[in-house]
């Protein structure tokens, strides 16, 4: 097994069965205080555990009511709580009392005016990757997983429903939650605010602000059909329920699979399911992910990368496989740019499909590498072994074969050996080393089908060639293709000047689109405005970035205005600076040059 170079604990000489939380939310301190009780097996005669911690304020460390010595020592990524066990038995409950701080970079704290409802605070937590341990003292690798509950109670607010990622839930008085299934760390997650709910399918409930109910119910009616397209791929659903909650505006991520209660942010509210792809992928974490997991950061790949190959099947089945391998193209798009950027910023290593993160944070290696060049694999994979009808019985193999555990590199490629062992002779033929160790673009590039494409391109062509805009066309192209082509517009735009500020006042009288209810619209329009010097889009750019949290589109945003006119880009990010969740504030000041 690897170790993991992202977590201080010491797992090989403790492992956890069960963990339980007994929690009190209090919005006057913005802290979330109470106990974590981890049940533990000793497996070595050490007597001395380590778990990783992050800007805990820790009361007191007990087994059986008894304090244990422990002290608190800095790790390279955050802190590690050292605990001496004095005579112990095998089998033994370790109950940490302790409170979230300030700097706990896992937790959103909203004030009612940046909610929808406006009435109430809200907050919500994201730990993937390595913020759990701000939130509780843990092993905080994907490696550990156990099932966990909880009892959650809120004071000083009435009226306000907490949810965590659990698959069963009751309230008498408290909130109680249990996860049964097996999960790490970084998949434990709360929210709590003034939300409502609606069925929206078998297993699913949709939870959001009640602004929002009507919307979202619409946006996300094909939940069901997802689930059912992913179990007919690769077995059946494990989780009993899959419900989802769309959160306010701030939320870091466009989807976050944590078990049985995805987050998701409210862009994807586009009013005409044109970005419910998010929604497919997270749904199919609950295989590629929540069931197998990656046993280190490093290892990332076997998360996102399978639960991308898996999105795009769902999305083949249900719409056509030109629309999936139009996403494939333009993810291919998006992993030459995410290559660009991290070697730009001295990040050559994150490149790898499977990356050295010694001296690495995962939040910073963050990119679409793990995403697309592990989609490219596994795309390149099926067909070089003899396509759909032998590649799809084996990932359902996979997936039983792993359910429940954490894995790395060596362990999958291990069993997709044995799998396929009478065609050893065609994975000897594999580039390996390339394709999983090598920095850039991949040894080759699959052909995706492009017929979707095409409209795209004679449209860029005749707008850069003549600078002519045909508006009735451009609505003729779908949601995806007009996003595909401001995307290509907005990347050519990159180098030097690719349309005139006339050209792109004439498009802006016409389509409006800084205004689009479309997010990704809107994000390549800006970023192609900015990169023209096309002033009169910039403060609609800034409101825009100020007003997604999802760090897709606010750092893009920033990061341009920032070359163009850092003083304004500073400006604005200071004034605004309370919206963003604790991870998008980072790395925003990161990439201001503010820290
Ligand atoms: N698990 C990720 C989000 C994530 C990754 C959070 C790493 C923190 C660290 C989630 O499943 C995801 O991939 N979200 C994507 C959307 C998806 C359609 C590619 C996102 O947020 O952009
Ligand atoms: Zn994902």
């Amino acid at each position: 097994m690897t170790v993991d170079p992202n977590s201080a604990a010491n797992i090989k000489d403790f492992q956890l069965l069960r963990f339980h939380f007994n929690w009190t939310i209090d919005f006057a301190t913005k802290t979330i205080r109470g106990y974590v009780e981890q049940h533990f097996i000793k497996k070595t005669d050490c007597t001395r555990l380590v778990l990783d911690a992050r800007n805990l304020k820790i009361d007191s460390v007990q087994v059986l009511s008894k304090p244990c010595n422990y002290k608190i020592e800095a790790a390279p990524f955050g802190e590690k709580l050292v605990i001496e066990l004095n005579n112990v038995l095998d089998e033994f409950n370790l109950r940490i009392y302790y409170e979230t701080t300030k700097g706990c970079k896992a937790l959103q704290w909203l004030e009612p005016h940046q909610t929808a409802g406006q009435q109430q605070p809200f907050m919500f937590s994201q730990c993937q990757a390595i913020n759990a341990r701000s939130l509780f003292p843990c092993m905080d690798t994907p490696a550990v997983k156990a099932p966990y509950s909880a009892d959650v109670s809120v004071v000083g607010q009435d009226g306000l429903t907490v949810l965590m990622s659990a698959n069963k839930r009751t309230k008498q008085g408290s909130f109680h939650f249990e996860q049964t299934m097996p999960v790490p760390a970084y998949l434990v997650a709360i929210a709590c605010g003034t939300i409502v709910s609606r069925k929206i399918g078998a297993r699913s409930t949709l939870w959001c602000e009640q602004e929002l109910l009507e919307r979202a119910s619409f946006e996300f009616s094909q939940t069901d059909d997802f689930i059912k397209t992913a179990e007919d791929i690769v077995g059946p659903y494990r989780w009993e329920i899959y419900d989802f909650l769309v959160l306010p505006a701030s939320f870091p991520y466009g989807g976050m699979e944590n078990p049985c209660l995805t987050f998701l942010t409210p862009s994807l509210i586009a009013g005409d399911r044109s970005l419910v792809s998010t929604l497919a992928h997270e749904i199919s974490h609950s295989w590629t992910g929540n069931l197998v997991s990656c046993s280190s950061w490093e290892h990332f790949w076997l998360n996102e990368g399978f639960t991308r190959f898996l999105e795009r099947k769902i999305i083949g089945r249900l719409s056509g496989e030109p629309v999936a391998q139009l996403g494939a193209h333009l993810g291919l798009g998006h992993l030459q740019m995410s290559i660009a950027q991290l070697s730009d910023s001295g990040m050559v290593h994150a490149t790898a499909l499977v990356p050295d993160l010694k001296e690495t944070d995962p939040d910073d290696a963050f990119s679409g590498v793990p995403y697309e060049k592990g989609y490219a694999f596994l795309f390149y994979l099926e067909h070089l072994l003899g396509g759909r009808a032998v590649f799809e019985p084996y990932l359902r193999a996979h997936i039983e074969h792993f359910a429940e555990k954490s894995i790395d590199t060596v362990e999958w490629r291990q069993f997709l050996f044995e799998y396929f062992h009478e065609q050893e002779e065609v994975l000897k033929e594999v580039d390996w080393n390339g394709w999983l160790y090598g920095f850039g673009m991949m040894p080759s590039i699959p052909a995706y089908d492009r017929s979707l494409l095409i409209p795209c391109e004679s449209f860029f062509q005749t707008l850069i060639e003549n600078e002519l805009f045909d508006e009735a066309l451009f609505t003729k192209l779908s949601p995806i293709q007009q996003m595909i082509l401001l995307d290509m517009l907005a990347q050519r735009a990159k180098g030097g000047n690719l349309i005139s500020r006339n050209c792109l006042a004439e498009i802006d009288a016409r389509c409006d689109l800084s205004h689009s209810g479309n997010v990704e619209i809107g994000l390549h329009w800006f970023l192609l405005c900015i990169r023209a010097g096309y002033e009169p889009a910039y403060q609609a750019a800034i409101n825009y970035a100020n007003s997604h949290g999802r760090m897709k589109y606010c750092r893009p945003i920033y990061r341009e205005m920032y070359l163009r006119d850092s003083s304004l880009a500073r400006q604005s990010f200071l004034a605004h600076g309370s919206f963003f969740h604790p991870i998008a504030h980072e790395m925003i000041s990161k990439d201001l040059g503010m820290q």
